[in-house]
């Protein structure tokens, strides 16, 4: 069995290997200026404090050999701003539920069956392409809400974009009423495909593009 330390390294080759064919939407010059990321709810679940392991490998927590339940997912893409070029350096943050739907939050009704191998809130730091990654599970559903991961992106000190991010494709049904609609909810909804990772097992890839004023 691999040690903790090289499947974390080998997340994060795949995460690196899946970013590189990461789309941007084309620009120039006479192009008209890309749609922001539409806003969301923040909702009751942002960390109370942000927990002392918050890196971009929710599977994962500090030096633990346990690893999260629920089906991973490589969460990736690219950030920009409205006329298409990257956003280098800005932090993007997502929390989530665990594999039966509960929050890293005291305030979740749950919050003691959580699944403690779980991260929950995980940040990633765009590259000079924009590109930012995560290793999580997809997250599963709780009330009436669909599965959604809520996400921010911080550049500096502001945060310029509260969001959620939804699931389509594959065998993934929109639960629930979503908040969105129309043209905004397609800007939120990321597709989801099954890929097989390098040591054979099944991975699920979501790729989705941020757009920030
Ligand atoms: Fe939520």
């Amino acid at each position: 069995m691999l040690t903790r330390k090289l499947r974390r390294r080998g997340a994060i080759a795949a995460a690196g290997l899946l970013t590189l064919g990461t789309a941007r939407p084309g620009t120039a010059q006479d192009e008209p200026p890309l749609m922001l990321t539409p806003s969301q709810q923040e909702g009751p679940y942002y960390p109370v404090e942000i927990p002392s392991d918050h890196d971009a490998d929710l599977t994962v927590v500090g030096d633990a050999e346990t690893v999260a339940a629920g089906q991973p997912l490589l969460l990736h893409g690219v950030l920009l701003d409205s006329s298409g070029e990257p956003v280098e350096g800005a932090v993007v943050e997502i929390w989530q539920t665990d594999a039966v739907g509960i929050y890293l939050h005291p305030g979740d009704p749950d919050f003691e069956d959580r699944d403690t191998a779980f991260q929950g809130f995980g940040t990633s730091v765009t590259d000079a392409d924009g590109i930012w990654a995560f290793r999580t599970i997809l997250p599963e559903v709780y009330g009436s809400r669909p599965r959604h991961i809520h996400a921010k992106v911080k550049v500096g000190d502001e945060t310029v974009l509260t969001t959620q991010i939804y699931f389509s494709g594959g065998d993934i049904p929109a639960e629930g009423a979503l908040e969105a609609t129309g043209g905004e909810l397609d800007a939120l909804l990321v597709a989801v495909e099954a890929v097989v990772a390098e040591d054979g097992s099944e991975v699920l890839t979501a790729e989705h593009a941020v757009v920030v004023p």
